[in-house]
């Protein structure tokens, strides 16, 4: 293939394209009904309260947080620039009327001004290659006094525990194998494009905070992953709850000023 026009937004697209059949089989991105439904729905509801909103969920990949969403009451747009990605969350919420799914880019999601009490997502903003430009167009489409809140993580260096719970997977899978579907999957691919990225050195709260006060965001907190990793480990297996361990993974919840100009 002639790849002098391949940019490298196209290469993170159709990474998650030829992911999308497999994606919800690797851990932690499927949240099974039960307390992992439950730690994620009340990270939501604490962010941005208990009564329906209008929520933009950005990057919805195949609907697992769409699905937490839409279990709150909320009126989603589900947005993703993968139209395989989409092709998987739009079957599996074929019939919910409170969900609208839409093919864009979340750096320029063409969503109205003003249009939403909540912009959600889960592990995009390490993907950005425009963060600044992201974060302006999430607070033009936000109401004022809307809420932005971003889980995400650095995926680049595992904390010093979790270096060790990587050897003790590298052993346990020496006996059983290994899994095909975890985040090394395509990993090469992944490596190549985390590379060209504004985040390459890995995404912390650290060095999102400034960029999102700089995009006019106020009341920044950052509430606590622990509860979200602690249902995660209930159910699973050896192998998956020292996965948890990795990684060091974050909460951002931001405000829209209210009287902010418009
Ligand atoms: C790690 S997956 C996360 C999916 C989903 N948020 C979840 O947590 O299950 C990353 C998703 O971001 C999407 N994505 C990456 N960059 C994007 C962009 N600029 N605009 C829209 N979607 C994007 C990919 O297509 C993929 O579905």
């Amino acid at each position: 293939m002639d790849m002098r026009n391949h940019d490298l937004k196209e290469d993170i697209r159709e990474y998650w394209s030829k992911r999308s059949a497999t994606f919800d089989l690797a851990f932690g991105h499927r949240i099974p009904p039960g307390p992992e439904l439950e730690a994620w729905a009340a990270a939501v509801r604490d962010a941005i309260g208990p009564e329906p909103k209008r929520v933009l969920e950005l990057a919805c990949g195949t609907g697992e947080v769409t699905n937490v969403l839409l279990s709150l009451g909320h009126e989603v747009t589900a947005l993703d620039f993968s139209e395989a990605m989409l092709g998987v969350a739009r079957t599996k919420h074929a019939g919910n009327t409170r969900v609208r799914f839409v093919l864009a880019d979340a750096e320029r999601t063409m969503e109205p001004d003003e249009a939403y009490d909540a912009v959600i997502c889960r592990h995009l903003v390490w993907t950005l290659t425009e963060p600044e430009q992201a974060l302006a167009d999430w607070i033009r489409v936000l109401k004022p006094g809307g809420r932005l809140l971003v889980f995400d993580g650095d995926w680049t260096q595992p904390t010093r525990m979790g270096r060790l719970a990587g050897l003790a997977v590298r052993l346990i899978e020496r006996l059983i194998g290994h899994d095909p579907y975890y985040d090394g999957a395509m990993s090469e691919k992944h490596a190549d494009i985390m590379r060209r990225l504004p985040f390459s050195d890995g995404l912390t709260a650290e060095r999102l905070e400034p960029l999102v006060r700089e995009a006019g965001f106020v009341n920044i907190a950052f509430p606590s992953h622990r509860s979200i990793a602690m249902a995660q480990r209930k159910d699973a297996d050896l192998r998956n709850r020292l996965r948890t361990l990795f990684y060091r993974r974050f909460v951002l919840v931001a405000s829209r000023p209210v009287d902010v100009a418009s």
